[in-house]
């Protein structure tokens, strides 16, 4: 059985590396942010592969050093294949293969979000599902049924603005700099949440009553009732910055940030009711939030919940949580073929 890993994730604009040991233990992690796009308020992807390229070996060096674990004493390499920028995937995957080629080591190629949830692993060796899972990234917002590592079912996801998304498009309006949702959390530490910004989620009961049979036009499906959507409350913010010009800016940061929450806390309290589960996990780039923690831990006192948050750090995009998803997948599945190929778009399960 693979007992170390070097695990590689370049799927948007951080290069990380990190060497884990099964099933979760993290021997080193090294995360280099890309500064380059800041200066045009959003990632370009022809910019990430190439700081990727000029990070991947000294990164993955690093990891190796700090871990004191030679490259050959590397059971498995593990990697993001999927989803993410294409450019940038296709970086860290022919690179991840090409080392274990090299090495005669296994590979297993990881989805990206599996990678989030497997951040819980991380912070509590102990979690054991069946839990509620939340993955709140910039990318995705998922609300999932974890039967087992490995295992998913999806209760929910958004319609629209992921909910990272939602605060970098939220915290650029507020003429922060990308990507915003640290900034946006800071500058709301000033403000008092006296907006009442929409705090809103479709749900089946508010989709028109129209059957398919009276329309020429597609209904829209919702096939659970525990979706989100955040584009409107990025709207509501975009129209109350141009009515109300001189509008303070750490008000409209901290109420956005309050409707924001609320919504999540909405489903999730709704997953809980629904399911009967008592033991929710919430990972993704935005649970490094410290607002959204503290009200998750009053949630978790308050329903009696056993919470499982991953450490700021671990949230936001990392290679050890890819190690520790890695290394249960090779148990589970063994290596992924060398021709897996790297993917925009994959769903999780
Ligand atoms: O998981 P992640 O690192 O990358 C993706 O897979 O997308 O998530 C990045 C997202 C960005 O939208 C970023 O603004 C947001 O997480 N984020 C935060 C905070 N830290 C990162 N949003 C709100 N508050 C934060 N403290
Ligand atoms: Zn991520």
């Amino acid at each position: 059985m693979a007992a170390v890993c070097l695990a590689i994730e370049t799927s948007c604009d951080e290069t990380a590396a990190a060497v884990v040991r099964y099933p979760a233990e993290v021997l080193s992690s090294v995360v280099s942010s890309q500064y380059v796009h800041a200066q045009y308020g959003g990632v370009v992807p022809e910019l990430a592969a190439r700081a990727h390229m000029e990070l991947l070996v000294p990164i993955v060096r690093q990891a190796l050093a700090d871990a004191g674990v030679p490259a050959a004493g590397v059971d498995l390499v593990c990697v993001t294949h999927t989803p993410g920028l294409l450019g940038a995937l296709l970086t860290g995957l022919p690179f991840a293969k090409a080392l274990a080629f090299g090495l005669n080591k296994p590979f297993v190629g990881v989805h990206h979000i599996e990678g989030h949830l497997f951040a819980v692993r991380l912070e509590h060796p102990d979690a054991s599902p069946p839990f509620l899972a939340a993955v709140l990234s910039g990318g995705h917002t998922e609300l999932l049924l974890v039967r087992d590592w490995c295992s998913y079912e999806e209760l929910g996801s958004t319609l629209d603005d992921a909910l990272g998304e939602a605060f970098d498009k939220s915290a650029k309006l507020l003429g922060l700099p990308y990507p915003g949702g640290a900034a946006l959390e800071q500058l709301a530490r000033s403000g008092r949440p006296t907006i009442p910004f929409p705090v809103s989620a479709p749900t089946r009961e508010s989709v028109p009553n129209v059957s398919s049979a009276h329309s020429p036009f597609p209904i829209p499906h919702y096939p659970t009732s525990l979706d989100f959507s955040f584009s409107g409350l990025k709207t509501a913010v975009l129209y109350y910055l141009r009515d109300h010009p001189d509008a303070d800016r750490a008000d409209v940061a901290a109420s956005f940030q309050t409707a924001a929450v609320a919504s999540v806390l909405n489903r999730l309290n709704q997953a809980i009711d629904r399911t009967g589960f008592s033991t929710v996990a919430v990972s993704g780039g935005v649970a490094a939030n410290g607002f959204l923690r503290e009200r998750l831990a009053d949630l978790a006192v308050r329903r009696s919940l056993r919470l499982l948050i991953p450490r700021p750090g671990y949230c936001t995009d990392n290679a050890a949580m890819i190690g520790a998803a890695g290394l249960e997948r090779f148990r589970r599945f063994g290596p992924s073929p060398f021709g897996l190929p790297a993917t925009a778009r994959t769903p999780l399960h």
